[in-house]
């Protein structure tokens, strides 16, 4: 096998103009001059103190963390209270999932504040606290951004109906007049991601009705303008406030929805894109992609680069192939963008090989670190997904009525096998809380206790995203397992976590946690994230291997025993016997 990449930069494309060499050697951006252009206006010591080319980066998603105060809903103390734990754990830093005030219609991703904590997550002097504290044990903490929308609650949306028709305020947002004779028809045909239409007609202060809003997700999200200057200018002082308090970055939400083709033209996208984010790059939506969002981008890198440290910013951006999810971490833009590729990539030897070639190239190519990520707060949790059958490729509608549901033996074994691969490769790495404790996605969720808008909106029809982000066991015997005191919970946690409880996982040396922290010292001493990747061809057809600097990896993903290669066995994400690789298992070895 040979490396193929298609660089669609400006950078050198071929052997010969000096681009990928077409041999097997990768590397995590940077090291390999051959692959990686470089980072322009950054020394090799720049470069070596940008964090978050090699970090193991850990999703708080803090609604089901730790609840200190016992309402049901995880809270800012909680997580100061566990910071200790994630040390303990290996992680390099922290990802915190929406946090600032929010009537939580779209779990806090409908922000109606974006400089204040929301009191069901504590105060700004909570919060200063927690990053003082992750400082203190060494985590950086990046915080989450929303720029695509706010909530409708938010007082820039609350005085543009206010304002009405032609106003200003309005043009902060996306208002526009109906089609058909009363105006009763939406502006275009667009759908929104979490299902039905994507405009909600407003009524005007005279009580008729009136202008139709853009919400490409919840109605209670409206779209903000991007071509507007005073919507640009809100935001830097946005990034500055975070950036004052001492965050090391941010995740940046829907970085791919930002600017919309002019005249919001009727779009229908293909049947697999329906009710996602996503993009191929192959159809041209009105709404995802469009060029204009990377100028936002070099602007916020210059706003970042005022501040002393390495800040970060990560794209959340649902775009492929992977060449294009590179545009956002050009050198003078994003630090990171999330491998969703990777993460959709099935337990298949030859799909994994690919994508892990071409996650490499494209991101090196551009001179920035690959990603690698499997689970998070809107997909199927990998030891449930890893393990569905080919009706349920990426998990999408997988509920109690699902056919086909998946055996959580074989999730849970694929899914340290998974975790092992990744977290041998070079670059950076997300870990959604809860993975490292091996828990499946909660399936069976009682129909009147799901509080993803997707539920609602599409009338049961899709299940959303709960069944992930179910609050965690820290402790077997205690109420809640120990997410609070009081066992009140927002979504109802399965009977039968007992086992998968922290406590009980960190006093047995087999567990995914013992097994998850190894790996993460393991990474570190190794330095496998900074590391170089050279495939070992010619194993059999199931094997994904390689080595890492001094480390062997390989992993097996078909249905018969392989042999192991040359070497000690440094760990294994089963307990091997002799020099045989059972199914659905990766080793490192040295
Ligand atoms: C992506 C976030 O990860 C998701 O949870 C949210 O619902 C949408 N963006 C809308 O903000």
């Amino acid at each position: 096998m040979t490396v193929s990449t298609t660089d669609t930069h400006a950078e050198p494309k071929s052997a010969e103009q000096g681009g990928p060499r077409a041999d097997a050697t990768l590397a995590a951006g940077g090291s390999d001059p051959a692959t990686t252009a470089p980072r322009a206006g950054r020394s090799p010591a720049h470069r070596a103190s940008e964090w978050w080319r090699t970090a193991v980066i850990y999703q708080i998603y803090p609604r089901s963390f730790a609840d200190a105060n016992g309402d049901g809903v995880g809270d800012l103390p909680g997580i100061t209270e566990h910071l200790a734990e994630l040390a303990e754990l290996g992680v390099d830093a922290v990802w915190l999932s929406p946090f600032t005030r929010s009537p939580q219609h779209d779990a806090g991703y409908d922000v109606s504040d974006y400089c204040d904590v929301d009191p069901v997550f504590g105060t700004l002097a909570d919060f200063d606290r927690m990053l003082a504290a992750a400082h203190e044990h060494g985590l950086k903490l990046i915080v989450d951004l929303v720029p695509n929308h706010t909530s409708s609650d938010h007082e820039w949306f609350r005085a543009a109906l206010a304002a009405g028709p032609g106003s200003p305020e309005r043009g902060h947002y996306h208002f526009r007049e109906g089609r058909g004779e009363a105006g009763e028809v939406p502006p275009n045909n667009w759908q929104s991601v979490f299902g039905g239409g994507a405009w909600t007609r407003v009524t005007e202060s005279d009580g008729r009705p009136g202008q139709w809003y853009l919400h490409l997700f919840d109605e209670s999200q409206p779209d903000l303008n991007w071509e507007s200057e005073w919507v640009r200018e809100r935001f830097r002082e946005i990034l500055r406030f975070w950036l004052d308090r001492g965050v090391d970055g941010f995740r940046v939400d829907v970085a791919h929805g930002l600017i919309k083709a002019p005249g919001l033209p009727d779009y229908t996208p293909p049947a697999e894109h329906e009710g996602t984010a996503q993009t191929d790059g192959v159809d041209t939506e009105p709404y995802w992609g469009l060029d204009g969002v990377h100028e936002i981008y070099r602007d916020w890198h210059r706003v970042l680069a005022d501040y002393p440290g390495d800040r970060a910013l990560v794209a959340e951006a649902w775009v492929a192939p992977l060449e294009r999810t590179a545009l956002w971490v050009r050198p003078d833009e994003m630090s990171q963008a999330f491998n969703f590729s990777y993460l959709l990539t099935p337990w298949n030897a030859e799909q994994l090989r690919s994508v892990i070639d071409e996650s490499l190239a494209a991101f090196g190519g551009v001179g920035a670190p690959s990603t690698w990520v499997l689970s998070n707060h809107d997909v199927v949790r990998h030891a449930t997904r890893l393990a569905l059958g080919a009706e349920h490729p990426q998990g999408h509608g997988i509920g109690p009525a699902s056919a086909g549901l998946p055996d959580p033996a074989v999730g849970l074994r694929r899914a340290r096998a998974a975790t092992a691969l990744m977290l041998a490769l070079p670059g950076s790495a997300y870990v959604y809380q809860g993975e490292e404790l091996g828990l499946p996605e909660v399936i069976d969720i009682p129909d009147e206790a799901r509080q993803d808008p997707t539920w609602a909106r599409t009338g049961g029809e899709r299940y959303g995203r709960d069944g992930c982000r179910v609050p965690i066991p820290w402790a077997a015997d205690a109420p809640a397992y120990g997410f609070n005191a009081t066992g009140a919970s927002w979504l109802p946690q399965p009977t039968a976590w007992h086992e998968l409880a922290r406590d009980v996982q960190r006093a047995d040396a087999d567990s995914t946690l013992a097994l998850y922290t190894r790996m993460l010292a393991e990474r570190r001493a190794h330095g496998l994230g900074d590391g170089e990747l050279r495939r070992i061809d010619g194993l059999d057809p199931d094997a994904v291997a390689f080595t890492n600097g001094t480390v062997t990896v390989i992993a097996n993903t078909g249905e018969h025993d392989l042999e192991l290669p040359a070497g000690e066995v440094l760990l294994a994400s089963e307990p091997l016997t002799g020099r045989t690789l059972p199914p659905d298992t990766t080793a490192w070895l040295v």
